[in-house]
């Protein structure tokens, strides 16, 4: 396995290269990632190259995050994706990647970007969207697989794709869970041992949600009350917890694929989580 750090050295090795799988990523990798990177390998085939990206993307957070805590640990990071059977690590600095201050970026449409994640982190999917569309210009692959974790960025970037039709084919990568439940996330690193304990009611709250629906209740308005006031109670501070149409993220219907989406805060870190039924 390769790692490379600049622009000229990874066109240079994928020169000639047909098929690229790819996985962008912040690093500080988990069994999430690497099920990605499994899945971009098992899409491919065995010919084609698989490229990962480790990039803390400083347009993506706000100056109040945690962009400079943000782990970093590429040595380890790398032994996990060679093990994973990817070929190439495009690790780049910032300055390689933003030579200058990125003056064009990317805008995802408010409907879909200005929503949850989108409302709570203003300027959030337009980081993610101008970075990945870079990257995608890079490393130029034919497959790129994100993971369903973080399942409205995995919207928006489909849409983006699409609309400006990109030749890339998204695939969606299931979350990976600790066997407890726990949504494996990098952010966990930040929990201590009593909040990691804790941190299980978020994907708790989003089942009793869910069972609630299925039960027959409809007012989702005091449905999403009463999740966020079960997690207040549990120490949390919660953003949103609330049942979404899987196709646009618009309101629960009836007779619709729907998803339980939260974000909330334990201590001071703010993990998110999701469930499809
Ligand atoms: P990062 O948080 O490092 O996540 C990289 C990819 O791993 C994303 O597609 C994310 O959805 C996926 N992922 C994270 N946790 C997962 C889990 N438990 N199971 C399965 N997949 C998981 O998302 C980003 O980085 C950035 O926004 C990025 C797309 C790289 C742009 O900077």
């Amino acid at each position: 396995m390769q790692v490379i750090h600049t622009i000229a050295e990874l066109r240079a090795a994928l020169a000639g290269s047909t098929g690229t799988g790819f996985v962008p990523t912040m690093g500080n990798l988990h069994e999430g990632h690497l099920s990605l990177v499994r899945q971009a390998r098992a899409a491919v085939g065995p010919e084609a190259p698989v490229v990962a990206s480790i990039f803390v993307n400083r347009l993506q957070f706000a100056p109040h995050e945690d962009f400079d805590r943000y782990p970093r640990t590429l040595a380890r990071d790398c032994e996990l994706l060679e093990s994973a059977g990817c070929e190439l690590v495009f690790a780049p600095d910032e300055l390689e990647l933003y030579p200058e201050p990125q003056g064009y970026k990317v805008h995802p449409p408010a409907e879909l970007a200005d929503i949850l994640e989108g409302h709570f982190r203003p300027g959030f999917f337009v980081g993610v969207c101008t970075v990945v569309a870079k990257l995608f210009n890079i490393v130029q692959p034919r497959v790129a697989v994100f993971g369903k974790k973080d399942y409205q960025q995995l919207m928006v970037l489909r849409r983006m794709v699409q609309q400006l039709a990109l030749p890339i084919t998204i695939l969606a990568g299931e979350t990976s869970r600790s066997a407890e439940g726990l949504a494996l996330s990098s952010r966990n690193g930040y929990l201590s041992d009593a909040e990691r304990a804790e941190a299980l009611h978020l994907c708790a709250t989003l089942k009793a949600l869910i069972a609630r629906w299925q039960a027959g209740a409809r007012d989702l308005e005091a449905m999403e009350a009463d999740a966020m006031q079960a997690l207040r109670a549990h120490g949390w501070q919660p953003d949103y917890v609330t049942l979404r149409r899987q196709h646009d993220l618009g309101p629960a219907q009836e007779g619709q694929p729907l998803v339980a989406l939260a974000a909330a805060r334990i201590g001071n870190t703010r993990l998110i989580d999701n469930l499809e039924f």
